[in-house]
């Protein structure tokens, strides 16, 4: 079968084909691949075909596809206990790991999806201050809860109005939105509505609409007038979790949030999220206290074993260190071709995450920064790119992963296959 055919099967029996919407490639056209196998940097396709993966699916897998140590664990309570429902050891284990190093992180529940951990979060937040309206960013993104899924509004200062049929315009009326990259934006919206928000939640590193890495002193005062208001600070370290520091953004910045969201790399590639923090919060949550939050699948056996082996093995190798020198020599490597082949890209990077952004001489630090070509010109790379055997996020939004498995071998080639794609866009 041929990824054309599965496609028309899928698109049957699936919405669009597909299980999450940006795998259906809208943003840059044509037919999804589909993959059947994984290891390491690479993807192998149904046809048979090798790509070097950069997408490493959307971050979780920082170690690469399919590590061996972690395999070992996977399959070692494969053969044990794969789904109790009950306590045991595992999530224990892994809690305790996390807790023992994240300082902030004084107690935390696990959850199966980084949108589970959100929503857990925000109701979280609502009961400690028994306050209603949440603080976002325009530019974040925390998954498909419904007070996130909304956009800036006309009129009142940081007023939201819904971004996906389905979420209540009273929903969104619970929701501000102040702009990234703007302590004037941030301020504003705490003179009007200081006292009604309960909590201000921002992707430290936003990684969702390209990579915005912002100032520190943005962030700093964000949290400055959260705390003068009563308002509680949530960072959703869904992506940046565990990857650019074991202690993520909280950690690089060296600001302790009151709670704190995790998903991907924490899973090592299986389905876990976790939302923690300060204790007495957390003791808000059910059974201890009043906020009701459950899950079937929560601690699950498997992910909680595949996520401790990733975060020991992390921790073993010294993987952020590596992994600033392969992204460090990569970013400058593939920039050097943009400007060789006067091709209108430019990579910016935190760490193992990257973004292949316009070429503009500013940063870019929220969403009117980007030129309004990107989008078109981001199609044009993908596809040449998946020409030569090379697989990203298909979008020009989407931010690139680099993995443990992505050393100068993969780099080298990855570069030259860039190198063609580049040619074949027609910008040599
Ligand atoms: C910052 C952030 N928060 C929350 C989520 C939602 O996580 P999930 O897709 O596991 O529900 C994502 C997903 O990409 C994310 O990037």
């Amino acid at each position: 079968m041929t990824s054309q055919e599965l496609f028309e099967r899928s698109k049957k029996i699936a919405p669009g084909g597909v299980h999450s919407p940006v795998r259906a490639f809208r943003s840059v056209g044509g037919t999804p691949i589909f993959f059947k196998k994984s290891q390491g940097a690479y993807l192998e396709s149904v046809e048979g075909r090798r790509y070097i993966d950069f997408c490493q699916s959307f971050g979780p897998m920082l170690l690469g596809h399919r590590d061996a140590d972690v395999a070992e664990k996977v399959h070692e309570v494969v053969d044990t206990a794969w789904c109790l429902g009950t306590c045991e050891p595992y999530s224990l284990e892994l809690a305790e790991w996390v807790t023992s190093r994240l300082s902030w992180v004084e107690k935390l529940r696990f959850v199966s999806s980084g949108t589970e951990a959100v929503m857990s979060a925000l109701r979280v937040a609502r009961a400690a201050t028994g306050r209603n309206k949440i603080l976002k960013f325009d530019g974040c993104y925390h998954g498909h809860v419904d007070s996130m899924l909304v956009k800036a509004g006309s009129g009142l200062a940081g007023a939201a109005a819904s971004d996906s049929l389905g979420v209540s315009e009273t929903v969104a009326a619970e929701t501000l939105i102040a702009a990234l990259d703007s302590e004037e934006s941030v301020a504003s919206i705490f003179a009007t509505h200081g006292r009604e928000i309960a909590a201000v939640i921002i992707e430290p590193l936003p990684a969702n609409f390209g990579l915005l890495v912002q100032r520190r002193e943005f962030i700093e005062r964000l949290v400055e007038l959260a705390k003068k208001n009563g308002c509680l600070v949530i960072f959703d370290e869904v992506i940046s979790g565990f990857r650019v520091a074991l202690g993520g953004m909280a950690e690089v910045l060296n600001i302790r949030p009151d709670l704190v969201t995790y998903g991907k790399v924490l899973g090592g590639g299986l389905n876990v999220g976790a939302f923690g923090g300060r204790a007495d919060l957390m003791d808000e949550v059910a059974p201890n206290g009043k906020v009701y939050q459950a899950g079937t699948l929560s601690a699950n056996p498997i992910g909680m074993v595949a996520g401790l082996a990733t975060l020991q093995k992390i921790e073993k190798v010294n993987a952020y260190f590596k992994l600033e020198e392969i992204g460090k020599s990569f970013a400058e490597k593939l920039n050097q071709l943009f400007f060789k082949l006067d091709a209108p890209f430019k990579v910016d990077r935190f760490g193992s995450i990257f973004w292949i952004r316009a070429w503009t001489d500013g940063a870019i630090r929220k969403i009117s920064d980007i030129p309004q070509d990107h989008a078109q010109n981001f199609k044009k790379l993908f596809h040449a790119c998946l020409n030569e055997g090379i697989y990203m996020a298909p979008s020009g939004y989407e931010v690139g992963f680099l993995s443990l498995a992505h050393g100068a071998d993969v780099a080298d080639e990855s570069l030259k296959k860039f190198e063609h794609a580049l040619k074949n866009y027609g910008q040599a």
